[in-house]
């Protein structure tokens, strides 16, 4: 499996399940299934009201801790530096582990009018960085900040973030957020890589992924990772995580690349961390 070395050395696979709303109905099953497809990386939070449901099927599935890669977030109400703390503590509780393998700020802000949510980012970011010098976590980061606000983390950071996860697919490319990330060695991760399946019926994504012979999942996946984009999908059988993991081979010309990044905007979430 391909993998993306980050900042302060740590491998981290550059295809990770997403498990937003992957217990749904069905609990640990959903889980499961995605080991069984020979995925090793789990994308959850705290908001996401699984981690109990992921500790029992790693517990169930007798993977070895140290083949995965856990990570987890902290949630907006969560954040400030004792309460970070206390989430975590209670994240890890959850999941049956006594590390993470890597723990995001979810949100730069816990909502629009907060004041002050530089000072509270920054609290939250001391107490992360604390928790990884003592080595609770192997590597910290963000998601869903634009540069402005890691600007403002950047202010009083002692370590500096080595991952943004944000809202990143055909039709929503943030490049400037990419390229502000990319010049200061942050890992850009895409969340929703399939724009929560709206682009799967998209006729430009259809037509090219024709023309690869691949699906259209695996075109939107593809792409992201030629791009040096790491990527959460979730999806909820086995022969779809096979699908979704079966994207590193095929050739992409650097014309469809660009045609792809240039779209106008499709399928966005909506979601805006200033909105
Ligand atoms: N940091 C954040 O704020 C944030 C926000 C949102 C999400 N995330 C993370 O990102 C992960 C992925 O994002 P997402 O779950 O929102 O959306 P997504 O991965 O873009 O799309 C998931 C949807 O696509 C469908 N799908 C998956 N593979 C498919 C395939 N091969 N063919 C057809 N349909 C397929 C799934 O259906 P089935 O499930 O029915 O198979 C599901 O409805 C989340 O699970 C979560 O871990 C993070």
């Amino acid at each position: 499996m391909k993998t993306y070395t980050l900042s302060n050395g740590v491998e981290i696979p550059a295809l990770g399940f997403g498990t937003y709303l992957a217990t749904e109905g069905n609990g640990k099953q959903g889980i499961l299934n995605a080991f069984e497809a020979g995925y090793r990386y789990l994308d959850t939070a705290s908001f996401y009201g699984n981690e109990e449901e992921i500790g029992a099927a790693i517990e169930e599935s007798g993977i070895s801790r140290e083949e995965l890669f856990i990570a987890s977030k902290v949630w907006r109400t969560e954040m400030g530096y004792e309460k970070t703390k206390q989430a975590f503590a209670a994240s890890l509780k959850r999941l049956g582990t006594d590390y993470l393998d890597l723990y995001l700020i979810h949100w730069p802000k816990a909502g629009r009018d907060v004041r002050d949510w530089e000072k509270i980012i920054q609290d939250t970011w001391r107490a992360m960085e604390e928790l990884y010098d003592a080595g609770k976590i192997r590597a910290i980061g963000l998601s869903n900040f634009l540069p402005h606000h890691i600007e403002a983390l950047r202010e009083t950071a002692r370590v500096m973030p080595m991952i943004d996860q944000l809202e990143l697919h055909v039709g929503y490319m943030q490049q400037e957020a990419v390229a502000y990330c990319k010049a200061r060695g942050i890992l850009v991760q895409a969340w929703s890589p399939l724009g929560r399946r709206a682009l799967l019926a998209e006729p430009v994504v259809l037509d090219m992924a024709a023309k690869y012979k691949v699906t259209p999942a695996q075109l939107l996946l593809g792409f992201l990772d030629r791009e040096n984009i790491a990527i959460i999908p979730k999806a909820s059988t086995v022969e779809r995580c096979l699908e979704n993991k079966d994207i590193f081979d095929f050739a992409l010309s650097e014309e469809d690349r660009y045609f792809l990044k240039c779209l106008p905007q499709m399928g966005w979430s909506g979601e805006h961390p200033d909105l």
